[in-house]
């Protein structure tokens, strides 16, 4: 782009958007260009932040005709590098973090109706509000932006009982590629009028359009909780575990999380305020949440039963219910520090497989023969959420050993084969809740069949046909 060129797209920006909302200046830009665990550094001619869908657009069609990609991010907390430009074709950056508008709450109808750039704690706080729960839970709740976990299909920690993203969307307003709006913000539970375009943009990561705006399914807030830590043997014995509670407890159990001991330790090791919730040491540990709609729900006494067994059968071997809400947001924060605690370890790669729940210990047992076996330098982590059989293969490179950047990919490149083609082989998938991004975008081709491949190459030409949307991410 000709600096002359490059002035006249500026200001055209500046008045869509206000001189103040075109950010250019190096130092302020960077916290944009640089992803949360700093894998990603990117560039871009501007930070452009509108405050309207109307805005949006109008940035959308100046980008068309100026030749420029559009990067849409949120809360810049995602996994692989989505929200980052990937350099090829000049950029700017599309952030939605100025579109905080709760549009509309109606309880009546169990919805809400938001600005894509409202934070996901936000939303939860205004559900609340009107006693009702917004179930998504993350690590990032705090920082991630609703826009964002429908453009990821985010998963979480209460997927097992409300489904991920996708499940929890009724309706979305986008910016397309073309810079049309598209109103579908319908509040309806049924509508089969055709394609379902709402669910092409559910994580489509920015590369089919910018979402502006999100109707969400809210729920009854439960009015009895109960956080257990249970101490099981092994991976097999939790998932024996989670087969008995669904017997016992049945849709009560809306968290069901696994961890393994060494990613406990550094949970804990790194928060040293935290206090360790059970003595001694377990090979896996069970993070259970249990919620019922009625107040006098006995969640205690239902639990007790289940474990009593659970003890006797020898799947269990030590475990501690939550007595106060401190007490259970501790056992939380052990949860949901993981990502924080591995970035600081080392450079960390969180590989992020479903298998059918069935295959957990199998995927679980293998990856770690195969990675001890040909990578002893590479430490390797477990976490995830054992009720949608998604696992994390946390694998953790020293940062000494892996300074150059080439043995680094070279090495990464190979644990993730291994990872995958175990995945594979059970009928799994590479991805169950982080998405593509550009982190994935090899192993996609390497995995997804061809013909969905080409598919989903065809809907993008269609509906990007300049490919100006996130070009370089996903496919
Ligand atoms: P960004 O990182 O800003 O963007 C992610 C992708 O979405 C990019 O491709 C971007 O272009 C696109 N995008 C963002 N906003 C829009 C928009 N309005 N329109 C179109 N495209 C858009 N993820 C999980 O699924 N489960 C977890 O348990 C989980 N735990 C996490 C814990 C921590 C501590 C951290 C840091 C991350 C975690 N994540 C998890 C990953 C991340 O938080 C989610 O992927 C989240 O949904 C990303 O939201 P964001 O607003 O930060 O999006
Ligand atoms: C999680 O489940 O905590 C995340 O998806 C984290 C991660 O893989 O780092
Ligand atoms: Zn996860």
């Amino acid at each position: 782009v000709s600096a002359s060129d490059r002035n006249s797209f500026l200001s055209r920006l500046a008045e869509i958007v206000g001189a103040r909302n075109v950010v250019v200046n190096a130092a302020d830009m960077e916290p944009f260009l640089v992803d949360w665990r700093k894998r990603y550094r990117g560039k871009a001619l501007a930070i452009v932040q509108p405050a309207t869908t109307q805005e949006v657009a109008s940035v959308v069609r100046a980008c068309h005709a100026a030749e420029v990609s559009v990067v849409p991010q949120g809360g810049n907390t995602g996994m692989c590098g989505g929200a980052i430009p990937n350099d090829a074709i000049p950029s700017i950056v599309l952030s939605l973090s100025r579109m905080k508008r709760i549009r509309d709450v109606d309880p009546l109808n169990d919805t809400i109706t938001v600005d894509a750039g409202c934070l996901l704690a936000q939303i939860q706080q205004v559900a609340a509000g009107v006693d009702r729960l917004f179930p998504m839970s993350l690590g990032s709740e705090g920082s991630c932006q609703i826009g964002g976990n429908v453009a990821t299909n985010a998963g979480g920690t209460a997927v097992l009982r409300y489904g991920t993203m996708r499940d929890l969307v009724l309706g979305i307003e986008a910016v397309l590629p073309s810079g049309e709006i598209w109103n579908g913000l319908t509040r309806l539970r049924k509508d089969n009028t055709g394609y379902d375009l709402r669910h092409l943009l559910v994580g489509s990561e920015g590369t089919l359009g910018v979402i502006t705006g999100v109707v969400l399914k809210l729920f009854p807030r439960p009015k009895s909780s109960l956080t257990s830590l249970i101490a099981v043997p092994s991976i097999e014995a939790a998932l024996a575990l989670l087969t008995k509670l669904r017997a016992d407890c049945g849709e009560r159990i809306t968290m069901f999380e696994v961890m393994s001991l060494n990613e406990f330790d550094l949970v804990l090791a790194g928060q040293p305020d935290l206090p360790r919730p059970l003595g001694g040491d377990s090979p896996w540990y069970v993070f259970l949440e249990l919620t019922d709609p009625l107040a006098t729900a006995n969640l205690n006494e239902a639990l007790e039963t289940s474990l009593a067994a659970a003890f006797e059968d020898g799947i269990v071997t030590d475990a501690v219910t939550a007595t106060s809400l401190t007490q259970a947001e501790n056992i939380w924060r052990i949860r949901h520090g993981v990502t924080e605690a591995n970035m600081r370890a080392g450079i960390s790669v969180s590989h992020d497989t479903a298998v059918p729940v069935s295959s957990v210990p199998d995927f679980v047992n293998r990856v770690d023969d195969e990675i001890s076996r040909r990578f002893p330098d590479v430490s390797v982590y477990y976490v995830g959420h054992l009720g949608d059989g998604n696992i994390h293969v946390v694998a953790i490179f020293p940062r000494d050993d892996y300074a150059d950047p080439d043995h680094f990919a070279a090495t990464l490149a190979e644990v993730n084969a291994v990872v995958d083609e175990i995945a594979t082989s059970l009928g799994g998938s590479i991805s169950a809740e982080h998405g593509i991004g550009q982190s994935n975008r090899r192993r996609l081709a390497a995995f997804k069949e061809p013909l969905a491949l080409d598919f989903m190459r065809s809907l993008k030409a269609m509906l990007d046909p300049t490919n100006i949307m996130n070009p370089g991410k996903v496919i």
